[in-house]
């Protein structure tokens, strides 16, 4: 494997919508990210994706781009984007954009057009049927956010378009070399503008089996989930070169895929030495125990679960390329809450997980607010849900028979808004986010969980990811902790969750992922001890004795 300078980095995302508000209107700003650079540099952090800030209806949170070329309002100017790359690359931070092209707005200029002329150049920038009442539709392939992939194109009643997404977000065709042109043009005007590299999202989708047809049902809607069809679309690797070829390659650029689906043949191609991206999200923690019946039906996530997942992610890229490693996102609920169990979440457990997928093999990301172990907010009332993906959720328990009180709660754990709150700053009125009306509410224990009450405070949560942080770029550690081997150990004892980093050095790094103590047996005597949650560490016999949730990672003396 070629080693890449970005191996050795720490990236953060950002949500900007939610970051910092310099202007008091709410919602979160590109001058407030400019203005907390310094916070992310004392941090540690080197990369920064931002999720997207472009033109957009916000029908999806600015998934749903109607102009690639420019900032949406809300979020600022080009001015303040620029202004943005030039105080980033001061501090030595590369900026990330979202790279959103499975799909456009449908007030995306090329949708209008599509919508004035289907039979024009842009009606073939998309997947446009002709279609009539009471006829089948091309496929009953279920949207991601419910109810059918297709919809009829507006002024047209014998036409119908498709959306794997919301139906604000009209797929493009990317069979259509016309099309992968402009989207080529339009990455390499971003990068030639000094874009440290793109996060490809939903990119899995741009591949359609083709031409549309029916699965079988897997609901009483008569409808199926759009991952049979990505199962059998067989050829994305041909656009994805094409992509890498034409645009990140020439420009060095670093690259992120959000990849689910993937085969495992394939992930040479996808992040090998020459893959299609630098990297890609390694979901397989987060989408365990996903049912086909919705998040009503969706168990939490055991220790040992994870565990697995964990390691298998690791087999199935070692020596190939670099995962990236997250516990969270701008999708998923708060990993604290979503892989530790309610009545154990603590400082201490809270820092286990962090060490434990921190010092995995890849790229670790931190989703912002992660460093201060933010927790999900309570869902109220499904009034006050922003999120669609959880209002179809909510509405899919409904038909499942749940009561409203049990699909309410069949959403907490799931709900996007969970991740979405605003940033807690401090304990100030808003939690420092805002001084007007946020867009979305703060979640009320920001007034003791907050940066500033952890900044001095040693045992912070946030003091343990600076530490995790200056581990990975200690120059005595680093070789071991960014490319040395993973190997599990002990991964049958019940919620152990231990592996060694063998490079140049060997470290043992080893969570006890339950609230009851347990010992593990020392396989060579442990040397010094770099990180631990907890002040002991007891070793008698060869065992060490870890209390419940302890975390820690020591160098084994070499025999
Ligand atoms: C990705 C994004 C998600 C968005 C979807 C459609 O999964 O992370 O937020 O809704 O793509 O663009």
């Amino acid at each position: 494997m070629i080693r890449k300078s970005w191996h050795e980095k720490v990236a953060y995302q950002i949500y900007p919508k939610s970051f910092c508000d310099s202007n008091g209107d709410g919602v979160g700003d590109l001058r407030g990210v400019i203005r907390k650079l310094d916070y992310l540099k004392g941090l540690g952090v080197d990369i920064v994706w931002l999720s997207p800030i472009y033109c957009s209806p916000l029908a999806d949170q600015g998934y749903d781009i109607s102009d690639y070329y420019s900032i949406d309002p809300l979020f600022g100017t080009m001015e303040d984007m620029d202004e943005l790359l030039a105080q980033a690359k001061r501090r030595d931070i590369s900026i990330v954009m979202d790279l959103v092209v499975n799909h456009c707005s449908d007030e995306h200029e090329w949708f209008q057009k599509a919508c004035a002329d289907p039979d024009g150049r842009y009606g073939k920038f998309f997947y446009i049927r002709d279609w009539k009442e009471g006829d089948p539709l091309p496929c009953n392939w279920r949207s991601y956010f419910g109810g059918p992939c297709w919809e009829k194109l507006p002024g047209h009643e014998d036409k119908i378009y498709f959306h794997a997404f919301h139906k604000k977000q009209p797929d493009l065709n990317w069979e259509n070399p016309d099309l992968r042109e402009e989207v080529y043009k339009m990455v390499n005007w971003w990068l030639d503008k000094g874009l440290g590299g793109f996060r490809l999202d939903a990119i899995i989708n741009i591949k359609k089996l083709l031409p549309f047809r029916d699965f079988p049902a897997d609901r009483e809607d008569g409808l199926c989930s759009i991952d049979l069809m990505l199962e059998q679309a067989n050829g994305i690797g041909q656009f994805l070169g094409e992509m890498r070829d034409r645009t990140f390659a020439p420009h060095n650029a670093f690259t992120v895929g959000e990849v689910f689906n993937e085969k495992p043949e394939e992930i040479p191609d996808f992040i090998g030495d020459n893959g299609y991206f630098s990297s890609m999200f390694d979901f397989a923690e987060t989408i365990l125990n996903r049912s086909i019946k919705g998040w009503y039906d969706q168990a939490p996530v055991t220790a040992e679960q994870y565990k697995a997942a964990c390691f298998q992610s690791q087999k199935k890229t070692a020596g190939i390329g670099f995962l990236s490693n997250l516990i969270e996102n701008h999708d998923e609920s708060r990993g604290v809450c979503r892989y530790i169990p309610e009545e154990d979440l603590s400082l201490t457990s809270k820092k286990m997980l962090a060490g434990l997928y921190f010092m995995l093999r890849g790229l670790p990301w931190i989703y912002q607010g992660q460093e201060l172990g933010m927790e999900n907010p309570v869902v109220q009332d499904v009034s006050q849900v922003n999120d669609i993906s959880a209002l179809d959720q909510y509405q899919v328990a409904l038909d499942a028979g749940l009561s409203p009180a049990q699909a309410l709660k069949s959403i907490q754990m799931h709900c996007r808004d969970n991740a979405r709150t605003p940033f807690q700053w401090d304990d100030s009125p808003n939690a420092g986010f805002t001084d007007g009306t946020p867009w979305l509410p703060v979640n009320p224990n920001y007034k003791t969980l907050n940066l500033a009450a952890q900044l001095d405070d040693e045992d912070s949560v946030y003091n343990w990811y600076r530490q995790l942080i200056q581990l990975r770029k200690d120059p005595v550690w680093k070789e071991t902790v960014v490319y040395g081997e993973l190997i599990p150990y002990l991964a049958e004892q019940k919620n152990l969750m231990a592996y060694y980093r063998k490079g140049e050095k060997t470290l043992l790094v080893a969570g006890n992922f339950q609230r009851q103590p347990q010992t593990m047996a020392l396989p060579a005597p442990a040397g010094e001890v770099l990180l631990n949650n907890l002040d002991s560490f007891r070793v008698e016999d060869g065992q060490l004795y870890l209390e419940g949730y302890q975390f820690v990672v020591f160098s084994l003396e070499e025999k």
